[in-house]
């Protein structure tokens, strides 16, 4: 079988150069377009079987078009998308396959895995709060990974990710409701990417912490969705699916 032709979007960034790195001596991958701002991309899709996307999320709406009329196999990597930009993704996904996950970590993937179920045994009764750390020259809070351990939380509990999540806490905010999931977003020095979820009860403590210390283990994951995207059917896909966790 030949090899899988990538196209690296972002490829000077932190995560292109992990990408790149941890492709090079891959038999089954081939990178054959490096892009960053300024390059042709047009030139470089037409070389590809599949783009790797972890360039800044307001690339996204020209990167599914032009997927979506090449027909080409699309991982995003970027995080901090605006609703109208989730939207977009998801209805390109009718024409491509097309994978978008918040964290590509296997250890992260299982956090999310281990999240629902915690949710699900500790009922009600736990207050709930994220807190996430990156480095201090990450530009979205909260991040993508911190965001979805919420939805999750929301999802078990039935609440709502945009009434019920209360970002940070400042002056005199009064007793802490039942209902509210606490996101806490730490930046400082050079963290790839720490995160928290706890629930808190009266006399009782349970914390799920995941701390990634290099790229890689999200490059890997990445590279991994794209060689398996590409054998699927046109459909939205998450890390989960990837890895057989649904
Ligand atoms: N899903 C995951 O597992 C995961 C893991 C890590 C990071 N991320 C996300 O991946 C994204 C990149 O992270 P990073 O740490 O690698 O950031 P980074 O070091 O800033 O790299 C992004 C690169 O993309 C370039 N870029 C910006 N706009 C572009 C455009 N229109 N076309 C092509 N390239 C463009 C940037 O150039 P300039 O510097 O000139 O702007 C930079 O070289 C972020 O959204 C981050 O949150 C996701």
């Amino acid at each position: 079988m030949s090899a899988l032709r990538l196209l690296i979007n972002g490829a000077r960034g932190r995560m292109g150069q992990m990408l790149i790195a941890c492709a090079q001596g891959d038999a089954t991958l081939n990178v054959t377009g490096q892009i960053d701002v300024g390059d042709d991309f047009a030139a470089a899709l037409a070389q590809c079987d599949a783009v790797i996307d972890f360039s800044h999320h307001n690339t996204v709406e020209p990167v599914l078009a032009r997927c979506v009329e090449a027909g080409k196999t699309l991982v995003i990597g970027t995080t901090g998308h605006t609703d109208a930009q989730a939207a977009a993704i998801r209805h390109s996904s009718a024409q491509i396959p097309l994978v978008f996950a918040p964290n590509y970590s296997i250890g992260v993937n299982t956090l999310f895995w281990l999240t629902r179920k915690a949710t699900e045994i500790l009922g009600s009764g736990f207050d709930l709060e994220v807190v996430e750390m990156h480095h201090r020259l990450k530009k979205d809070a909260p991040s993508g990974t911190a965001k979805r351990l919420a939805e999750i939380l929301a999802e078990v509990r039935k609440l709502q990710y945009n009434d019920d999540v209360r970002h940070g806490r400042h002056g005199i905010v009064g007793e802490r409701t039942d209902t509210e999931i606490g996101m806490h977003a730490v930046r400082g020095g050079d963290v790839v990417g720490d995160h928290t979820v706890i629930y808190a009860a009266k006399g009782e403590r349970v914390e799920l912490t995941h701390k990634a210390s290099s790229r890689e283990t999200f490059a890997r994951g990445a590279l991994r969705a794209a060689l398996w995207a590409h054998a699927q059917p046109a459909g939205l896909y998450d890390m989960q699916d990837v890895l057989g966790l649904k």
